[in-house]
């Protein structure tokens, strides 16, 4: 089992549910936009009420969060609009509260369990704060992954692809990335990825074939194997997480098969 591939999820038309759970004081809500029934990893938009609260308490999954809207402190950070938080196992989480209130694009990479119990070591170090709009944290691509991206498709664009490395897993190949497409971007060539890939589209626009175009608000899964393209796009953010290592085999266009190795 796997993330499940959705050609397009509009986050607004999404339902929103009351998130009950022990130790989790009421007041969230929560809209489901994946999850992986074998791990127990979900993908969620969650949304705080002004003036929320919660007491410490620490988490036995991985978190990860994007606070899209509004103001939240966690873990002793002070996180707006734009910032990017990792969140390992076992860190002491709270007390956790918002004053505007506040929207969350949050993944959980195992069953999500609120714990007032003894913390153990966190299994990592807590994550730097990002700034995913500030520009100055931009890197061009090929420097980002240095040389591991094949951008010979990309065309004939003056900007460089940029991006944001957010976290890696070394062990799985996992990763989140924010990355930038500059205006008239347009790629050359189709393609595919062996892994599953998870695209929250926060600003611009860019389209995965003609007929398809995201706009902030959007989302989309893909399954491993799946060709699309080309990719088009001007001045996109898109905040991508990939279930596996993220490889990206370029079909010339005109081909008339593909081994996807599924
Ligand atoms: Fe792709």
């Amino acid at each position: 089992m796997a993330h499940s591939g959705k050609r397009r999820v509009v986050l607004d038309q999404v339902p929103q549910r009351v998130w009950r759970a022990p130790h989790l004081p009421f007041g969230l809500r929560t809209r489901h936009i994946n999850d992986d029934p074998e791990t127990g990893a979900q993908t969620l938009v969650v949304d705080v009420p002004p003036g929320w609260q919660m007491p410490a308490h620490w988490n036995s999954a991985d978190l990860e969060l994007l606070v899209r809207d509004g103001d939240l402190t966690i873990a002793g950070r002070r996180c707006r609009r734009g910032h990017y938080l990792f969140l390992p196992a076992g860190t002491e989480l709270g007390p956790i509260s918002s004053t505007e209130g506040a929207t969350l694009i949050f993944w959980t990479d195992a069953p999500f369990e609120v714990r007032t119990d003894e913390r153990p070591t966190p299994s990592k170090p807590l994550g730097e704060t990002v700034d995913i709009f500030d520009q100055t944290n931009w890197l061009p691509v090929q420097e980002a992954f240095a040389g591991v991206t094949d951008t010979s498709s990309h065309g004939d664009i003056e900007v460089p692809t940029q991006c944001i490395r957010l976290r890696r897993v070394e062990e799985t190949g996992k990763d989140t990335i924010l990355f930038v497409l500059p205006r008239r971007f347009a790629k050359t060539a189709l393609e595919f990825h062996h892994s599953t890939e998870e695209i929250f589209f926060l600003d611009g626009w860019c389209a995965t074939d003609p007929e398809h175009v995201y706009r902030a608000g959007e989302y989309l899964c893909w399954e491993p194997g799946v060709i699309h393209g080309v990719v088009t796009g001007w001045e996109a953010i898109c905040l991508s997480k990939h279930h596996g290592p993220l490889t990206s085999p370029q079909i010339p266009l005109g081909a008339t098969s593909v081994d996807a190795e599924r």
